[in-house]
């Protein structure tokens, strides 16, 4: 046998193997290539026929064309069967496609700090009897700073840099205490609220001042009420803040205008043991500014301070939360940043 009759063989099973592999397009496409293009395996043969004899080329001729018919048999039905396998995935895929699914891409949302933080103190304070008032933003220039005790001219105006608006004696309020006034003109006694809410001042920023910050204030008036009540419902208070039963508060003296006496208010450092970077290393945080209610106050909300007398304290959230959270910029809480608000 010439050899020629045995490549043929040897062609058409690798052809053949090829072939029933090829279940795509692309490899079907790679068969081709292989076997029936012009560099393929089936030209290599015919070239090689060309050198034959008449003799040899009578026997390796037919069995030629019989290769050549085989694989354009084969390749064309493999090519429909390829054809038909496509278009069925595709219609498995259409059929199965659910124009009603839902991809969940949207992120959650999370509270703001701020308003956790004062829901948690409101709640405290509620579990101290206390209710929940809230002031306008947009205060006059009365409940910010006269009835307080605060007259024009005084000095005390100059530390409350503040946010005049255009219309005369409006301004951004500048601390929750105007919510003691508003408070004080219902009259009602024993009286016992909480005012959170966001203050102002207009004053340059940088990592611990913003122009706009929360407060929270606590008001109680009865008739003889001490300084004793005072120190004693903060420490209630700020025990339950820090969830800490043995926490301390001790008063310096200090000066607020719509208190007298007026003090200042710290904790020990309920973060350490013995000094820490949040206490300075001295144990202790300041935290609140506080008082008894200034006569004039009570006179000027018509209120007798012969007969009532009571205290006012007001504590800032940003930095219970920049303490609490290991937060260094108080502007973080107006940043829209996703990274910082999904924290919490
Ligand atoms: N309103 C004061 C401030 O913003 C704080 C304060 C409140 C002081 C109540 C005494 C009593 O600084």
């Amino acid at each position: 046998m010439i050899p020629i009759i045995a490549e043929i063989e040897r062609v058409k099973q690798a052809f053949m193997t090829a072939l029933e592999a090829a279940t795509t397009h692309q490899a079907l496409e790679q068969v081709r290539l292989l076997f029936l293009s012009r560099q393929g395996e089936l030209a290599a043969l015919m070239a090689q026929l060309k050198e034959l004899s008449v003799e040899q080329k009578r026997q390796a001729g037919p069995a030629l064309n019989e290769l050549r018919s085989l694989f354009q048999v084969a390749f064309d039905a493999r090519q429909k069967l390829v054809a038909d396998l496509a278009m069925r995935g595709e219609q498995e895929q259409a059929a199965s496609f659910d124009v009603t699914a839902v991809r969940s891409v949207a992120r959650r949302g999370s509270i703001h700090i701020y308003t956790q933080i004062i829901e948690k103190l409101e709640d405290i304070f509620i579990s101290m009897g206390y209710s929940v008032v809230e002031g306008p933003e947009v205060e006059t220039e009365f409940y910010n700073f006269d009835a307080l005790n605060i007259p024009a001219n005084h000095p005390a105006r100059d530390a409350h840099d503040t946010f005049w608006l255009t219309i005369p004696s409006l301004l951004l309020r500048t601390h929750t205490s105007p919510v003691q006034i508003r408070a004080l003109e219902k009259q009602e006694f024993p009286l016992a609220i909480c005012a959170p809410g966001r203050v102002y001042r207009n004053e340059a920023t940088d990592a611990s001042h913003n122009f706009m910050f929360t407060q929270i204030e606590g008001l109680f008036i009865d008739k003889h009420v001490s300084m004793a009540n005072l120190i004693a419902t903060v420490e209630t208070f700020l025990q339950a803040v820090f969830e800490k039963k043995d926490l301390k508060v001790r008063a310096r003296p200090s000066y607020f205008p719509f208190v007298e006496p007026g003090i200042e208010i710290d904790c020990s450092c309920p973060f350490c043991a013995a000094g820490c970077s949040i206490c300075k290393k001295t144990g202790w945080i300041e935290l609140m500014g506080a008082g008894l209610v200034h006569p004039n106050v009570l006179k000027s909300c018509g209120i007798d301070p012969e007969i009532y007398s009571g205290f006012a304290f007001g504590l800032g959230i940003d930095r219970l939360a920049m303490m609490k959270y290991g937060i260094n910029d108080i502007r973080l809480f107006q940043s829209p940043k996703i990274g910082f608000l999904e924290q919490f």
